[in-house]
């Protein structure tokens, strides 16, 4: 268990008021209503005591007109008990869920400005619990058991004291009965607390599973492992189902023993009182009202018992919360910062070392300038740091050692806003949200209009590709632009960046093979995109690099060779080698 999740549920609490304080609105008065409404069901026991004291058993005839104003007042306290609860319920309700709102958009905020490193190391699935299923058992706690929590606190302490004012023998005994219960729940309540925090990760470990079966589903046709898959998956699935059966089997014991727990301590004060009682002066009517509180005692100890276990699972997805809204965003915003000047700008990289979590170092002291308006390709065998170096050089990541630095500013002291105006990124996979192709491409420069996206597809050379699709612009490209082929999501992605008007340029071409006409058009946008601008292409086409300013090769997170095409074709290097290999496959 991380230091994070075995944080204490008081000191979670405590900390989620102060990352949504919406929690903590108007609480005062929300439990001042829950503990007048507890108080006000004391009435009901103190008003039969004395009808049978005074009235029943007293010394006169009875008096139907005291007894009717009794019954009248304890008629009115049960009302008006009935309406603070009401209120307190709602205002609960209210606050929790605005704050639990809260809770879910800050996390949710949180997400996206880790960095790309911490987003992996958790996988994908068990993110998305705990922006969902997370803060559902929280609000569902907050809502339901949170209150009978509340209430029934209030209420167990009114009624012993109560109890106490009626008669301290018989309340003693009652106290040590529930003293006992108490120790009892404390010891179940560890039990409960590690067996939720087990389910928890089992149901994030399925949801990965089967998310990743979901989305891997072509591959898994594909390659007819449909049951390798499958098991994986049941196996998560069971493991949950396990885990899940044993929390219940646990919980239900819990219960039991709460009813177990009802029927004796009824039974003890009848048995106590109707032997003692003469003797420690309770009266029959105080008796009746002993059994009265002793049932108002139960009821609530109870719900208490139930609402642990709530609470418990609540309290485990509160920790997993918190730990993310926790951890430390590793490629923060500087605060005031340098913005980047509206021109060309050249990129440096100064001995940079980069590696992922543990691993090796995947760029090995890297320097290099790359002049403002320079047209680069960078070429290498797969796994030789290509991607990682585009990443750096956009700050997605960010090296362990050396400094990058864009138009002369160290990268680390831009803002945000100001980086990402200025410098563009198209990924290698070409990402695209789910909606039309236009929608996508106005995430480059959001509120263009449609002409201008069209337009921007012409100054491309790729309206007619554009328009040839079933819906034109307004094409729906599906989940993950899945509906597209890998060079056409790269396309619209091109375009995206294109319309962002970029001062640096960052594109990891598409690995993926495509057919040769979508081939021509690709590399003819790209030679148009990055035309007189600062230009770091990752090509996977030696037509890309042929076409280029400049060729940077790597091998294993090294630069080995660095010139133009021309040059590095003439030397009997690994570019040389890869022309050859590239010529004897398109051209022999
Ligand atoms: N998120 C990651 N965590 C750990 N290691 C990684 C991660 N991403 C990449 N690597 C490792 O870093 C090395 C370089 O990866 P990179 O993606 O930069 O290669 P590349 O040159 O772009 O390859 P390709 O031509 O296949 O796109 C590889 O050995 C890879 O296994
Ligand atoms: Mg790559």
């Amino acid at each position: 268990m991380s230091e994070q999740t075995s944080m204490k549920t008081s000191a979670a609490l405590a900390r989620s008021f102060k990352v949504a304080p919406e929690l903590r609105t108007g609480l005062v008065l929300t439990l001042g209503l829950a503990v007048v409404g507890t108080a006000l069901q004391l009435v009901v026991p103190v008003v039969i005591q004395q009808i049978i004291d005074n009235e029943i058993l007293g010394a006169g005839d009875v008096n139907p007109a005291a007894v009717l104003k009794r019954g009248g007042i304890a008629l009115l306290a049960v009302l008006v008990a009935m309406v603070a609860r009401f209120a307190s319920l709602r205002r609960l309700v209210r606050s929790s869920s605005s704050g639990l709102a809260q809770l879910r958009i800050r996390t949710f905020d949180h997400l996206h400005r880790l960095s790309m490193l911490e987003l992996q190391a958790e996988r994908r699935g068990a993110l998305v619990a705990r922006v969902t299923s997370d803060i559902e058992t929280i609000q569902h706690w907050m809502e339901w058991g949170g209150v009978g929590m509340v209430l029934g606190s209030a209420q167990i302490v009114l009624a012993l004291f109560l109890m106490f004012i009626y008669g301290w023998q018989l309340a003693l005994a009652v106290t040590a009965g529930v003293a006992m219960y108490a120790v009892m729940i404390v010891v179940f309540q560890r039990v409960l607390s590690n067996a939720h925090d087990r389910v928890r990760e089992r149901v994030a470990d399925s949801l990965a599973a089967t998310g990743e079966a979901i989305s891997g589903l072509s591959t898994v046709r594909a390659y007819g492992v449909e049951e390798v898959v499958m098991d994986r998956v049941d196996e998560k699935l069971d493991d949950q189902f396990k885990a899940e059966v044993s929390t219940a089997i646990l919980a239900s014991s819990l219960f039991s023993s709460a009813e177990l727990f009802a029927g004796f301590l009824t039974a003890m004060v009848v048995g106590i009182g109707v032997v003692f009682g003469p003797d420690w002066g309770v009266s029959a009517g105080t008796l009746v009202a002993f059994l009265f509180l002793v049932n108002l005692l139960i009821e609530p100890i109870q719900r208490l018992v139930e609402t642990i276990d709530q609470a418990q699972s609540a309290g485990a997805g509160l920790r997993k919360i918190l730990h993310i809204v926790d951890t430390e965003i590793a490629i923060p915003d500087p605060v005031g910062g340098t913005p980047l000047p509206d021109r060309s700008l050249r990129v440096e990289f100064n001995r940079v070392t980069f590696r992922y979590l543990e691993g090796p170092d995947i760029l090995k002291n890297i320097s290099v300038l790359i002049p403002a308006g320079q047209r680069v390709a960078i070429v290498g065998e797969t796994g030789s740091g290509k991607t990682t170096f585009a990443k750096v050089a956009t700050r997605l990541l960010v090296p362990q050692i050396g400094d990058v630095a864009v138009g002369g500013v160290p990268i680390d002291e831009v803002p945000f806003v100001s980086l990402r105006s200025h410098l563009a990124y198209v990924p290698q996979e070409g990402f695209l949200f789910d909606a039309s192709v236009a929608e996508n491409v106005r995430y480059g420069r959001p509120g263009v209009s449609d002409d201008a996206v069209k337009v921007a597809f012409d100054e491309l050379g790729l309206l007619g590709w554009v328009e040839s699709l079933p819906g034109g612009i307004d094409t729906q490209v599906g989940e993950l632009g899945g509906s597209l082929s890998g060079g056409e999501r790269q396309l619209v992605a091109l375009v995206r960046a294109w319309i962002s008007d970029p001062s640096v340029l960052v594109l990891d071409e598409a690995t993926s093979s495509v057919d040769p006409a979508l081939e021509v058009q690709i590399r003819n946008a790209i030679e148009h995109v990055t035309q007189g601008r600062t230009s770091i292409t990752v090509a996977h086409r030696l037509s890309t690099a042929e076409a280029s300013d400049r060729v940077l090769v790597f091998d294993e997170g090294r630069i080995v060779e660095d010139g133009t095409h021309t040059e590095l074709a003439a030397l009997d290097g690994v570019y040389a080698s890869m022309h050859q290999d590239w010529e004897g496959s398109t051209r022999g």
